[in-house]
Parts: structure tokens; C-alpha cells; sequence
């Protein structure tokens, strides 16, 4: 997989969805922040948008959305110090300080671009000891199909997310388990029982991004 060909990608499918409301630009502006001293996590929210796209497409929901939603998705870590993501083992208070890119994140895109605000407030929510936004923080006028359209891309985001992380980041979970003890679809389906679909669509679109 090579870094330089993704990116290649990604400003090409950037400019040809040509989204409202500037989310090209400011998609454009948040990975060039992140290429100064992120690296590592620009390249991350690059494999999941392209993932995300993927298992979207594949499953005839908002591709569009779902792309932007895993380029901004971790925004808010751009506030925190690089080292927490230079992928050696951090303390209990720095995962802690970790947490707060969610909600970060949210704060800074809400308003600009409110779903994919809410994507990045919520994609750790169906985690282990999830973190983020709740459903009490959607905007109380937000039309239920919006919220289950935010719902089911953060969904996707959220384990195409886990994936890539499972893939590109150490051999062992922050619960001390190592990976090899473990199967990654099998976790998947406990995290996500109810998007098993999601789950098998993200597992080959991860390895057709490993290919690029
Ligand atoms: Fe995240
Ligand atoms: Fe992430």
C-alpha cells in the first residue's frame, strides 16, 4: 500500500464529488493540517473514507457522505499532542485525553458541516467503554431519517475505523489482548451484532485499500 498513491486518490475523489457547503475545502485544509506533524492519522482517515465509500456504495447508502464522514471522522486529534498516536503504549490518562478527539471533533465541524459532525461526535460510541456524543446531543429538530442516515454512516465509519486500526496499529489491544489471540470479524460481530453486513463489506473493502 502506498501513502503517496492513496492521497493521490483522495484529492482526486475529493474534487469530483465537488460537495456543498465547502466540505471539499475543508477537507483539503484538515489533511493538510495533519500531514505537518499527523502523518500517521491522515493516512488513517484516508484508508477508512476510501472504505467508507466502499461499503456505502456497496450497500446503496450516501457513498458521498460516508467518504467525507471517514476524512473528518478524526478531526479532533489534531488538538492533542502527535506522540499519543505514534503507536507505543500510552498510559490510562493519555487514553483518557485520547477520548476527548470525539467530542472535539464535533465541536469544531458542527458549524460547518453538521453530519459529519455528528459522525465524528459519535463514531466511538459502540465501542467497549464508547466515548462521544449520545443521541441527546443530535439536534432536537433533526427529522428521524436524518438521524438514522447520521446513525448508519457512523456505523460504518466505526468499524471500518477498527479495522484499520487492527491492521496499522500494534499487536495488542488496549485490554492487553494480544491480536494473534484473536479473531478481528469475530470481535467485529460482538461490537456491531446487528451489522454483520456492514462488518463483511468493510473486511474486503479493507483489503482491496491494502492493495493501492
Ligand atoms: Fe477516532
Ligand atoms: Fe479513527
Amino acid at each position: 500500500m502506498s501513502p503517496e498513491r492513496i492521497s493521490v486518490i483522495i484529492q482526486q475523489k475529493i474534487e469530483a464529488y465537488d460537495p456543498s457547503g465547502n466540505l471539499d475545502h475543508t477537507a483539503r485544509l484538515i489533511l493538510a493540517l495533519m500531514s505537518l506533524r499527523h502523518s500517521r492519522t491522515k493516512l488513517h482517515v484516508e484508508r477508512v473514507a476510501l472504505m467508507a465509500e466502499e461499503v456505502a456504495s456497496d450497500m446503496g447508502k450516501d457513498a458521498r457522505q460516508a467518504f467525507f464522514s471517514g476524512l473528518l471522522h478524526d478531526i479532533g486529534k489534531l488538538v492533542l499532542p502527535y506522540h499519543l498516536f505514534a503507536d507505543q503504549s500510552i498510559t490510562d490518562d493519555e487514553f483518557s485525553e485520547i477520548t476527548s478527539h470525539a467530542a472535539a471533533g464535533h465541536k469544531v465541524l458542527e458549524p460547518f458541516h453538521l453530519y459529519t459532525a455528528l459522525v465524528a461526535g459519535i463514531h466511538h460510541r459502540a465501542q467497549d467503554r464508547g466515548y462521544g456524543l449520545t443521541l441527546t446531543d443530535f439536534p432536537e429538530d433533526m427529522p428521524l431519517s436524518q438521524v438514522k442516515k447520521v446513525l448508519n454512516i457512523a456505523v460504518i465509519v466505526g468499524v471500518c475505523d477498527f479495522i484499520d486500526a487492527w491492521q496499522n496499529r500494534g499487536d495488542t489491544l488496549r485490554d492487553g489482548r494480544k491480536k494473534t489471540d484473536l479473531d478481528l470479524r469475530s470481535l467485529l460481530l460482538e461490537k456491531y451484532p446487528d451489522d454483520s453486513q456492514v462488518v463483511d463489506l468493510a473486511l474486503v473493502a479493507a483489503d482491496k485499500v491494502r492493495t493501492i
